[in-house]
C-alpha cells in the first residue's frame, strides 16, 4: 500500500524524467473503478484507458466497435478509484483519423469530461500533424506503433510487425516523429526485442512495451489476460500472474451447489 507522502499524482513530466533516471514505467490498462482502485494502490504508474474494452469487457473480436462515449464513460468509473496514478485515455478507432478538428475535439471531450492526464493514439508519422496540434493546446499524447489493433484488418492478423526492414525502418521514423511532435511516450507492441531496443535508443522519451522485449523503458499489460481472465488468450508475451478465471468458476459452481444443498444462507447468514 502507499503511504500520503507517495501518493504524488504522477504526471507527463515524472514520466520523462524516469527514463533519464532508468527508473522502470509500470502501466495496466484498466476500466472500471475497483480493479483502477488496485492498480493505484499497487503502485502501477500509468492505468491506459484501452479500447481493449471492446475485446476484453464488450466481447468484440477487434477494438473498431469502441465509440467515443464508452470511453468516456469507463475512464470516469475508472477515475474514481485513482489517486496517484497517470490515466491515459484510448482514443477509439474513427475518433481522431478523419481530420485534425475533430481529433482535437474528440481528445478535447475526453479531457475535459473526464479528467485523465493524456490520450493514446495509434500510428506514428500518419498522425504526426494531429499529435502536434494537441500537444500545443495542452493535451498531452502517448503514440503507439508497432502492432496498432485498430489497423488489424490491413495487417491481416495479430502476427508480430516490424520483422523486415522496411517496417522496422518505418516504425524508427515513427518513433522519431512521435518525439518531435510533442508525444510524451510511445506504446510499442509487439516488436522485435532488437528493434524495441533501438527504438528506445533513439527517441528521448519513454518507450512502453506490450511484447517488445526488456530493452524498453516500461511494460504494460492488458489487465484481464495478466489476471489469467481469458483462458483462451495465450500470447508469448503475456505472463500470467494469477489462474483467476479458474477461481472464479470454482466459486460460481460451489456457490450453485450450496444453494442446491440448502447450505447457503446459513444461520450465521440470516437475520
Ligand atoms: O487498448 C489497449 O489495451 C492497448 C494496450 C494493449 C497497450 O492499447
Amino acid at each position: 500500500m502507499n503511504t500520503t507522502s507517495e501518493l504524488k499524482k504522477v504526471t507527463t513530466r515524472r514520466i520523462i524524467e524516469m527514463k533519464a533516471a532508468k527508473d522502470k514505467i509500470t502501466a495496466l490498462t484498466a476500466y472500471d473503478y475497483l480493479i483502477a482502485r488496485l492498480c493505484d494502490r499497487a503502485g502501477i504508474d500509468i492505468i491506459l484507458v484501452g479500447d481493449s474494452v471492446g475485446n476484453v469487457f464488450q466481447g468484440h473480436d477487434t477494438t473498431l466497435p469502441v465509440t467515443l462515449d464508452e470511453m468516456i464513460y469507463h475512464t470516469k468509473a475508472v477515475q474514481k478509484g485513482v489517486k496517484r496514478a497517470m490515466i491515459v485515455v484510448d482514443m477509439p478507432f474513427m475518433s481522431y483519423q478523419t481530420n485534425i478538428d475533430e481529433a482535437f475535439r474528440n481528445a478535447g471531450r475526453i479531457m475535459k469530461e473526464t479528467e485523465a492526464g493524456a490520450v493514446k493514439i495509434e500510428g506514428g508519422e500518419l498522425f504526426a500533424k494531429t499529435v502536434a496540434k494537441l500537444t500545443a493546446n495542452g493535451i498531452p499524447v502517448m503514440g503507439h506503433i508497432g502492432l496498432t489493433p485498430q489497423a488489424i484488418h490491413r495487417f491481416g492478423g495479430y502476427q508480430p510487425r516490424g520483422k523486415d526492414k522496411e517496417e522496422a525502418e518505418q516504425l524508427l521514423k515513427d518513433a522519431k516523429a512521435l518525439e518531435d511532435a510533442g508525444a510524451f511516450s510511445i506504446v510499442i507492441e509487439k516488436i522485435p526485442a532488437k528493434l524495441a531496443k533501438q527504438i528506445t535508443e533513439s527517441v528521448n522519451i519513454p518507450t512502453i512495451g506490450i511484447g517488445g522485449g526488456k530493452y524498453v523503458d516500461g511494460q504494460i499489460l492488458v489487465v484481464y489476460d495478466m489476471l489469467g481472465l481469458i483462458e483462451e488468450f495465450n500470447p508469448r508475451f503475456v505472463r500470467r500472474y494469477l489462474n483467476l478465471s479458474d477461481d472464479i468458476y470454482k466459486a460460481f459452481s460451489k456457490y450453485v451447489s450450496d444453494i442446491k444443498a440448502g447450505d447457503f444462507p446459513s444461520d450465521k447468514e440470516s437475520y
